[in-house]
């Protein structure tokens, strides 16, 4: 029995669940060419004990330093399922398990490092998400996010626009969206950005005053 969620979310689960067993192989292309080193900077900062929301497929398990305490959650049985596959071939130790990001099942102020990565655009109420991931972390933790975002140029807007109408029907996936707003309204303070790729990756280091 899956856990139990609002419509939306429900909706995206089931998108995501019928993607699962395509995930990997159809997002590779992106990743080459959009996402460069990304994954393994962002990972490379986790400390202590982590939490990944949104773990997906697992694509981000190989490049955790080996000493971290892992947990990864997704809304997503199929998405898990193949994560634990991963983990299984990398011999990698990690806890995984079916949450909402939107309503984390952890204590306050107990985690070390919080990272996201593509996550937050398909998040029905990315708001609560994040709410919800500075509520986990323990004050002097790091958030640690990757995402795509609105275009700082109108041009390449125009196409993100047009590109949100297919994958949204697909994933539920957003194109135009803005964090830094976002972080700040949850309590965040933002301590790094850098964006790559006209704009449209984000990658952020944000911390728990
Ligand atoms: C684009 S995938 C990214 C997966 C992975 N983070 C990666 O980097 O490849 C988005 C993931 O967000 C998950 N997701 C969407 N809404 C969620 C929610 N409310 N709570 C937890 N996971 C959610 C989906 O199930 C999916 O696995």
């Amino acid at each position: 029995m899956s856990i139990e969620v609002d419509r939306a979310t429900a909706r995206v689960r089931r998108l995501y669940d019928r993607y699962a067993r395509r995930y990997d192989r159809d997002t590779g292309w992106y990743e080459r060419a959009m996402l460069g080193s990304a994954r393994r900077v962002l990972c490379g900062q986790a400390h202590g004990r982590v939490l990944e929301v949104a773990v997906g497929t697992g694509r981000n398990l190989p490049f955790y330093p080996p000493n971290v305490s892992l947990t990864g959650v997704d809304l997503s049985p199929a998405m898990l399922a193949v994560a634990r596959q991963r983990a299984a071939e990398l011999g990698r130790e990690v806890q995984l398990r079916e949450a909402d990001a939107q309503a984390l099942p952890f204590p306050d102020a107990t985690i070390d490092t919080l990272v996201c990565k593509l996550g937050l655009s398909s998040i029905p109420d990315d708001r609560a998400a994040l709410g919800q991931m500075f509520r986990v972390l323990r004050p002097g933790g790091r958030l640690l996010l990757l995402g795509h975002v609105a275009s700082p140029y109108w041009p390449v807007r125009i196409v993100q626009f047009v590109v949100e109408r297919f994958p949204r029907r697909l994933t539920g996936d957003r194109q135009l969206r803005r964090t830094v707003p976002l972080l700040e309204a949850a309590g965040f303070h933002v301590d790094r950005r850098s964006v790559r790729r006209a704009g449209i990756i984000e990658l952020l280091t944000a911390s728990k005053p």
